[in-house]
């Protein structure tokens, strides 16, 4: 708080270099950091900034409107909080504080399994009803199936809406920073879903990243689409599946009945050279059709981005990063602040290209070389 107070940022970068003077070396590197090289983390970034707009002139933009729906829940704006573990290494609030500021903004939230905040904390902060932007749990598959149910069945009881597996990640990629720092949950932080029912918690290891261990011995690396339909057994909520790069893939997620997909390459944390999930939006939206919600996160930093998104057919981004500065920067406050900028750049990013509302933007907004020859 004392941050915001002498310094107020202006934008999701602000926070970002802000946040640099508030948290660990530990927690920061474990944020901030993609595998290896961290191409894709970069080209997250990078493909944005490629892409431009065809701004549309003389169009009536004094009423404008922003809200939408994801799976017939509502959003304020098409902008929810995208999963990411450990959020109180960022503040002692840390999930619970997140998911304050998102739902009094009607934004939605996924709940991360790997959270330091339990399902049912978080689940308190937010109404439970279909009026209300909605909270999602985020699954990892664990090796240990009765664990796994339980995470979902305690989801369910709980009021989340829809259940997110992220499926880019049967081991973890390789974060070289968090090797350096032998990364692990400091003491007194523990792995909130899991700690108590399990025992299980993020070891320190000599010469690794925690992490990485955790996630080689507890997580199920052999999960294919044959278990799907165990997921779709385990309770009625509509399931998502995160981490799709590829047209295939997103048709047969859909035929499994899946009911929206989040293109993702994991924020370039998992397979270092995949392409920047804004690059894999078209194919993915091309195979999906209208027959599921197609999502997006990696690199959103700007309205601009959203509206690129949406443009190229995406219903709804997710952000993640930036909602970490915000939270170490200054707590609730920090991330409702951060959600209000992005709302704020959707807002006079639409008014600047003639789409006075969200179905007025379309892939003719953007330009490409077909239009640049015409
Ligand atoms: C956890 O999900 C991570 O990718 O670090």
């Amino acid at each position: 708080m004392e941050k915001l107070k002498s310094f107020k940022p202006l934008n999701l970068f602000e926070y970002e270099q802000l946040a640099t003077e508030c948290l660990s070396q530990m927690a920061l590197d474990y944020y901030a950091s993609g595998a290896w090289d961290e191409i894709t983390l970069r080209d997250n970034r990078a493909a944005f900034e490629r892409l431009k707009f065809r701004p549309r002139v003389l169009v009536d933009v004094s009423d404008r409107n922003l809200a939408t729906k994801i799976l017939d829940q509502p959003l304020q704006i098409p902008l929810l909080i995208a999963p990411m573990a450990f959020q109180c290494l960022a503040n002692p609030q840390g999930e619970v504080a997140t998911a304050k500021a998102a739902a009094d903004a009607g934004v939605g939230m996924l709940l991360s399994t790997l959270s330091t905040k339990s399902i049912e904390e978080v689940a308190a902060v937010c109404p439970d009803t279909n009026l209300h932007a909605p909270q999602w749990f985020q699954l990892y598959i664990h090796k240990d199936r009765g664990l796994t149910r339980a995470l979902v069945e305690r989801a369910y009881a709980a009021g989340y809406k829809a259940l997110c597996i992220t499926v880019d990640a049967p081991i973890l990629g390789r974060r070289e920073r968090d090797k350096r720092n032998e990364f692990a949950l400091p003491p007194g932080l523990q792995l909130a879903n899991l700690t108590n029912l399990s025992g299980l918690n993020i070891p320190h290891e000599e010469g690794e990243s925690g992490l990485f261990t955790y996630v080689a011995g507890q997580l199920d690396p052999a999960v294919t689409w044959d278990d799907l339909e165990w997921f779709q057994s385990l309770c009625p909520l509509p399931l998502v599946l995160k981490g799709i790069l590829r047209g295939d893939d997103a048709a047969r997620a859909v035929e499994c009945g899946v009911k929206a997909i989040v293109v993702s390459n994991h924020g370039g944390r998992q397979l270092d050279g995949a392409i920047a999930s804004l690059d894999a939006l078209a194919e993915v939206v091309d195979a999906v059709g209208d027959r599921a919600e197609v999502l997006l996160d990696g690199g959103i930093r700007r309205g601009t981005d959203i509206l690129k998104a949406l443009a190229l057919g995406a219903k709804a981004v997710l952000v993640g990063r930036p909602v970490l500065w915000g939270l170490a920067v200054a707590g609730e406050a920090g991330v409702a602040h951060v959600i209000e900028i992005l709302r704020d750049e959707l807002d006079v990013a639409m008014a600047l290209s003639g789409c006075a509302s969200l179905e007025k933007i379309d892939s003719s907004l953007l330009f490409c070389e077909k239009h640049h020859f015409a």
